[in-house]
């Protein structure tokens, strides 16, 4: 605490502004997580560094890359079809060098330049540093690769370049990685190990974005409540560190009460949370700070005790529900959303029953629901058979998705006859009359324009909804301005 702050007043930006004015153009688009659209940012910064500024006319580009996801195949042959397209270009346009970020390029590795012709640069996660060694490489007519996962990786001197930024809300990472291996999910053979990233510089880059206009900062990581500094290293190695450094670490409640309190008039969300590693003293920072919202991405997977443990997930449906319970009393407005996934390995119609039980018991606000795709080289690809069927994965699919639909909408119906405070983030899609932006619970929050303007809090009484959506009516500025 005391480095942190000696190390504040001295006026030493640990975050380096990239330039602009470049004369050769990248075209870079993400797919996946937040974290890969952030990620994505920090790209654009390093080759901002080295001679690239960022285009939006993927025709006109000298460099084309993609930031991929493997989460599900889906998501994997999205990518694939879009390569197709590139290809399509480069036959216009034959310089532009094509390369792959993010986690199909560190699951597929070499075998990416083998498989897909129009690839001529592999680059995983932890290797954006060295992407201007690697273009070298590719200008030079050789294909290049550098899938080597870090340590301590975590690009905390890079200030991000903000992409398709409306300039009110941005996202700061502040773990990368996990260690937590659900038996289903390539994060952990894709991101590799958990580590955190410095508070001084997560600091510093809202400190950046505060002073440029924005308002609303979401804290990324896979597994944020197991944020953990003690100067450096894997989170796994922390029973290596010192005394010393064990009584000056930081850990997730520490890091978010220290930003709500360095920024009282910008708001921060969170994500993600695994109930495993959520304590109870994040419930109080968030219960204490106006500036935090009520709002927890709080993934589970199953209802079912006998499928979480066969997901490696380390908590029973019972110490979830008890979990959800202590979020009710601490902060009783708080809007929880979930993910799920149907047709995990051995998932029968009691496992199924189990799940919809516990969503009527939680009545999460929203959620991200799927139905399980078998990944490569995870433990439940290697020991376990993808046994429930393709049509009775979507059933039980169709059956959640129902139900989350009749709880969205309780959720938003409750909103009706309220007064929301919401920050402005752009104009309504449906209509140019009106504003969209979000209450502190998450929910999207339409109304008249008027005077207002993206970037205000605005306390708005809400007239109506649907399941997604709260619309309503401004009677006048918040006390966040
Ligand atoms: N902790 C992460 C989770 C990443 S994966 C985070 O930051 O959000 C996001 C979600 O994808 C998971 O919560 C899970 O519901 C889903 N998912 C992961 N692997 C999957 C698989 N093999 N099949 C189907 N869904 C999967
Ligand atoms: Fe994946 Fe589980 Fe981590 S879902 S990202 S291994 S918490």
């Amino acid at each position: 605490m005391e480095k942190i702050i000696e190390e504040h007043k001295q006026g030493e930006s640990l975050v380096r502004l990239p330039k602009s004015g470049n004369t050769k153009k990248l075209f870079i688009e993400s797919y996946g997580c937040q974290m890969n659209f952030s990620d994505s940012e920090i790209v654009a910064s390093i080759l901002a560094e080295n001679g690239y500024d960022t285009t939006q006319q993927l025709e006109e580009a000298d460099l084309v890359l993609v930031n991929t996801c493997s989460i599900r195949d889906k998501a994997e042959q999205t990518v694939r079809k879009r390569l197709e397209t590139y290809n399509a270009i480069k036959k216009i346009n034959p310089s532009m060098k094509v390369g792959v970020l993010g986690c199909m390029a560190e699951r597929l590795k070499s075998k990416f330049l083998e498989e897909e012709k129009i690839v001529d640069m592999v680059v995983g996660p932890d290797a954006y540093k060295d992407l201007p060694n690697l273009l070298k490489e590719v200008e030079e007519g050789r294909d290049a690769i550098n899938v080597i996962l870090s340590k301590d990786e975590t690009y905390g001197d890079v200030a991000p370049v903000r992409l398709n930024s409306n300039g009110v809300n941005a996202f700061v990472s502040i773990t990368r990685g996990c260690d937590n291996m659900c038996t289903f999910c390539v994060v952990p053979f894709t991101r590799g190990r958990e580590r955190s990233r410095e508070p001084q510089s997560i600091l510093e880059e809202i400190g950046d974005l505060w002073a440029r206009g924005f308002r609303e900062v979401t804290l990324l990581g896979q597994n944020v409540d197991s944020y953990l500094w003690y100067g450096g290293g894997l989170k796994k190695d922390y029973d290596k560190a010192t005394e010393m450094q064990k009584a000056t670490a930081v850990d997730f409640a520490q890091l978010l009460d220290r930003c709500a309190t360095a920024f009282p008039k910008m708001r921060f969300r969170f994500s993600t949370s695994n109930p495993q590693d959520m304590h109870e003293e994040v419930l109080h920072v968030i219960a204490k700070h106006p500036n935090v919202c009520n709002y927890i991405h709080l993934p589970v997977q199953s209802g079912s005790t006998r499928i979480l443990k066969e997901m490696n997930r380390q908590h029973t449906r019972e110490d979830y529900m008890a979990l959800i319970d202590r979020i009710r009393a601490i902060i009783p407005d708080c809007a929880i959303s979930q993910d799920m996934i149907t047709g995990f390995p051995t998932e029968t119609e009691d496992d199924h029953r189990d799940t919809l039980d516990l969503m009527e018991y939680v009545k999460y606000d929203y959620g991200y629901m799927f139905a399980y795709s078998e990944r490569p080289g995870t433990l439940a690809a290697r020991k376990m058979t993808d046994d429930v069927p393709e049509d009775v994965k979507l059933r039980r699919l169709r059956e959640i998705v129902a139900l989350q639909q009749q709880h969205s909408l309780a959720r938003t119906q409750a909103f009706v006859g309220q007064v929301v405070e919401v920050l402005i983030e752009k104009e309504s899609k449906k209509s140019d009359q009106h504003w969209s932006g979000r209450n502190s619970q998450n929910t999207v929050v339409v109304f008249p324009k008027e005077q207002y303007k993206p970037g205000d809090f605005v306390l708005v009484r809400v007239d109506s909804c649907t399941s997604a959506t709260l619309i309503g009516e401004a009677i006048g500025y918040s006390n966040m301005n």
